[in-house]
């Protein structure tokens, strides 16, 4: 992590407690961050990318290990956040913004995707991931957030990812709660 993009998380840090943004905490952009590096995928799709503050932790990390970021939101004002903000931390490059409604463009993707952050509205989390599944790899890391803050807006989503036996799915306590889930295509088919 470069000292000017640790400069800018910590700057939209500050302009999240003011409100209006809705970021992810630290600790969960640091393990995000941590989970890239790691599994090293290499097509990494986000739903919700407000200001920037997920993408780019997401987007250091793809840059180091090669991944492809494509990322979705569809409020103008926080896509010029978002372009500004990636622009700033000289991460731009690392990804593919469509500035529009998820649920609308996510057929349109052609990869094979290995890696999911989910962080739009709660309670499309499972329309996304159904309309993301046909293009998971087996072994697709699909994270949800705030599966505890939220987690009776997600109940639908919950119940799927731990009852489908396509899915090893946990609940780690971490920031306002991520739900973990590994797709296991070989157990679907
Ligand atoms: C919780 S905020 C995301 C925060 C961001 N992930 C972060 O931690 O910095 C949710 C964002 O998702 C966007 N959003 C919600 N539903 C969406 C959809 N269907 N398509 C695109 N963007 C969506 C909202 O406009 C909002 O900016």
């Amino acid at each position: 992590m470069t000292e000017r993009i640790t400069k800018i998380l910590k700057n939209l840090e500050e302009l999240n407690q003011q409100g209006g943004q809705w970021n992810i905490s630290a600790e969960t952009g640091q393990f995000l961050n941590k989970i890239v590096l790691t599994k090293k995928p290499e097509v990494i799709v986000e739903i919700g990318a407000s200001n920037g503050y997920s993408t780019i932790w997401l987007a250091e990390a793809a840059k180091k290990v090669g991944a492809k970021l494509i990322t979705y939101e569809f409020v103008p004002e926080k896509v010029r956040d978002l372009v500004s903000n990636l622009q700033k931390a000289d991460l731009i490059k690392y990804v593919q913004i469509i500035p529009d409604d998820a649920n609308k463009r996510l057929g349109e993707l052609n990869e094979r995707i290995d890696f999911v952050f989910l962080d739009g509205r709660k309670n499309e989390y499972l329309q996304q991931l159904k309309l993301l599944e046909p293009k998971l790899k087996p072994d697709a890391i699909i994270i949800a957030d705030n599966a505890i803050s939220h987690k009776h807006v997600m109940e639908d989503y919950l119940y799927y990812v731990n009852n489908e036996k396509a899915y090893q799915s946990e609940l780690k306590d971490i920031g306002t709660g991520l739900e973990i889930s590994i797709f296991k295509k070989a157990l679907s088919t």
